[in-house]
């Protein structure tokens, strides 16, 4: 069975193509590296040891689509390409909506061209809104998003939806992954922020290696057990896998299939901070910051409906989480550069 990964050179995607090649699946993925570099390519077939189909295009161009469905016969998409860092989609809002709505549109399009009918997408806890309880299920409210990223997340679920609606036999599986982190076991591929990083992990990691003096610790006065932020961080390894199970269970489904990946475990800033710590054994100095204006208080998933549908749950500790991210970054400082 042949999966055509977009977004494959990616944080998510590279991982999850090893995890599709020793499987078994064939691999066809593209990826136009706004985003990643061609290393990542590279390495993903050095560790699975297997060959796949690689086109470096932008899943808006319908010229490229056409030959990728044409030459190779798909039989399934994961659709991982899209622009994700938040601040950014605040200042280019326009930028955002026309390549995550677009590459998704163009993606549909080349699909009902060629009879392909199975697509899982990268969706997002931040699709739900922030008057939800804990953990959140997939029933849970959405909408209300706080940024335009967000937004393009809530509209390509809508997108994704109304097209498997109107097609007979198509099936979507709407993943919401909870915040992913850690790296394979190598080393030798991990997440590669473009910038100075927004998100918690990467900024813990590169303040390790030494290049921020200290991490800000935005919000200490929530009303949590220990005043911060409480997310749902999930080993990168088991998202992957968790798209495996994914492809697996698409396969006889129809309609629109909507999962959350997480741990169903909530962590709170100084506790991933902690953990980073004691896996490896690196002090972390961090500071009281003021709070990051639109963070949810707490935010966890339910895994109940992925332990049923797929037969899959995340299997990765924290620790081995932060282990992971710091070989990743302590063997590649730069990223891929
Ligand atoms: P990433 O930026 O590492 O990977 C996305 C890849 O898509 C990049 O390699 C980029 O070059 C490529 N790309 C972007 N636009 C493209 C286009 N038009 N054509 C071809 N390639 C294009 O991000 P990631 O963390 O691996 O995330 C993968 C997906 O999962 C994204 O859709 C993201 O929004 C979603 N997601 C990520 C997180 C997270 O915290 N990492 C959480 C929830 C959802
Ligand atoms: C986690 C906690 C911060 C940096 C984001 C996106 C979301 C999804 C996952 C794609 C928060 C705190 C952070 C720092 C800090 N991505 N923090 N100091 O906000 O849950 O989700 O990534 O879909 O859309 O919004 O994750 O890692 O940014 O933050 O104290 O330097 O760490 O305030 O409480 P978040 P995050």
């Amino acid at each position: 069975m042949t999966i055509f990964v977009t977004g494959g050179a990616g944080y998510i995607g590279s991982h999850t193509i090893i995890e599709l090649l020793n499987n078994g699946y064939d691999v066809v993925a593209a990826d136009n590296f706004i985003n990643s570099k061609p290393e990542a390519v590279k390495r993903i077939k050095e560790l699975a040891q297997r060959d796949f189909v690689f086109y470096e295009m932008d899943v808006r161009d319908s010229v490229k689509l056409e030959k990728v469905f044409t030459e190779n016969k798909i039989d399934c998409v994961i659709h991982f390409a899209g622009l994700k860092a938040v601040g950014e989609s605040v200042s280019k809002p326009l930028e955002y909506y026309e390549n995550n709505l677009n590459s998704a549109i163009a993606l549909c399009e080349a699909m009902k061209k060629h009879n392909v009918s199975r697509i899982i997408f990268s969706s997002s806890a931040t699709v739900y809104s922030g008057d939800n309880t804990m953990p959140l299920t997939e029933d849970s409210h959405t909408g209300g998003c706080i940024n335009p990223y967000g937004w393009t997340k809530y509209m390509c679920e809508q997108i994704l939806t109304d097209t498997v609606n109107a097609n007979e036999g198509w099936a979507v599986a709407l993943l919401r992954y909870f915040n992913p982190i850690g790296a394979h076991e190598s080393g030798r591929i991990g997440e590669d922020p473009q910038d100075i990083p927004n998100n918690l992990m990467p900024f813990v990691a590169q303040t390790a290696v030494g290049k921020f003096t200290h991490i800000n610790v935005k919000g200490t006065d929530y009303d949590t057990p220990d005043g911060t932020c409480i997310r749902d961080y999930i080993h990168v390894v088991d998202l992957a896998e968790g798209h495996v199970a994914a492809v697996k269970y698409i396969q006889n489904q129809t309609g629109v299939k909507i999962i959350n990946l997480g741990t169903g475990r909530g962590v709170s800033v100084l506790e991933l901070i902690s953990a980073f710590e004691e896996a490896t054994g690196v002090n972390i100095k961090k500071e009281n910051a003021p709070r990051r204006p639109g963070d949810l208080p707490v935010s966890y998933a339910s895994t109940e409906k992925a332990k049923k549908e797929l037969a899959w749950s995340a299997k990765k500790t924290l620790k081995e989480a932060c282990a992971d991210s710091w070989r990743w970054q302590k063997s590649n400082p730069n990223g891929y550069e």
